[in-house]
């Protein structure tokens, strides 16, 4: 039997897991503790998914956000993230979304978050693996997704830097290679409409890392911090960078640092949409 490929470009481990702890933090904090799109009051709702959860981080917070009678499910393509051992939802389980979901689990939702999957869907399979999650929900069920662009906007606002520039070309490159969409926060609404969901609004946020942190007023250590957080995923684009022969360990390494100092004296910022969607009646 042909077993079909992960495109989930991402490594999952305990050192991938506490980075999107702290990832989970950081954004918390930078849209000022909104959890999903604001025109959703979480103490509405009594039956939640947090679709491809991860390390389940989201769904802590929100179950304290939430009314106390709610139940939480999770589900991920792979659950060795999930803190097996500090379970937060009520039911867990393996689901990979670009396939239908079990029959049972069908219209069970009234409310689905999911977020930050743009490492993990193909172009083609976005609208399909939308509207098999919408298919866990009730009718006038609420479907939040939030994503980000990859491309890095300089802290200072306006015009390019190289040291951005060179990130932006080298993630560019290996979203098309893997056929992912590189600004996929710009691509959300447009695909929850494909998927058959109405009423679909956004709103635009905006992650600083670096100085622009200041800017929001974050303390001092998020500077760093939150250079770690995105130099997270700066192992796996090294490997890209040098068995694609682009460059050498050595010149990744300089460029690397270069940008880590630009990220220390200026900053920059990653675009976020929250977007939400209704399953029609
Ligand atoms: C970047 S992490 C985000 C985790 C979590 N949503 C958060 O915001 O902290 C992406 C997650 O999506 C999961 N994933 C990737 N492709 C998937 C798929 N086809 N179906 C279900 N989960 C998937 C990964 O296993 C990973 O846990």
């Amino acid at each position: 039997m042909a077993v079909e490929k992960d495109v989930y470009v991402l490594p999952r481990n305990p050192t991938e897991a506490e980075r999107l702890h702290a990832q989970h933090e950081h954004y918390t904090r930078s849209f000022g503790g909104l959890l999903v799109h604001p025109s959703i009051d979480l103490q509405e709702y009594r039956s939640i998914l947090d679709c491809c959860t991860g390390t389940g981080a989201w769904l802590r917070d929100a179950r304290v956000a939430s009314h106390a009678g709610a139940t939480f499910d999770a589900c991920d393509q792979s659950l060795e993230q999930y803190e097996q051992n500090n379970p937060v939802a009520d039911q867990v389980y393996v689901q990979d979304i670009t396939k239908p979901f079990p029959a049972d689990l069908h219209g069970k939702y009234d409310l689905v978050h999911q977020r930050l999957l743009t490492a993990g869907i193909r172009r083609d399979q976005w609208p399909t693996a939308i509207a098999n999650v919408a298919q866990t929900l009730k009718p006038g069920g609420k479907l939040t997704l939030t994503e980000l662009n990859l491309e890095l906007i300089r802290g200072a606002g306006n015009g390019t830097s190289e040291h951005l520039e060179w990130k932006n070309e080298l993630t560019r490159a290996w979203w098309k290679k893997a056929n992912l969409v590189h600004n996929c926060a710009d691509h959300i609404p447009d695909f929850m409409r494909e998927a058959g969901l109405t009423d679909v609004q956004a709103i635009r946020l905006r992650v600083p890392y670096g100085a622009a942190c200041l800017l929001i007023g974050m303390p001092e250590v998020s500077v760093d911090s939150s250079i770690r957080l995105y130099g997270g995923v700066s192992p796996a684009l090294k490997r890209q960078w040098v068995e694609s022969g682009t460059g050498t360990a050595e010149e990744y390494d300089a460029k690397q640092a270069a940008h880590e100092e630009f990220l220390k004296s200026e900053g920059m910022w990653m675009d976020v949409n929250m977007v939400v969607g209704t399953k029609p009646l």
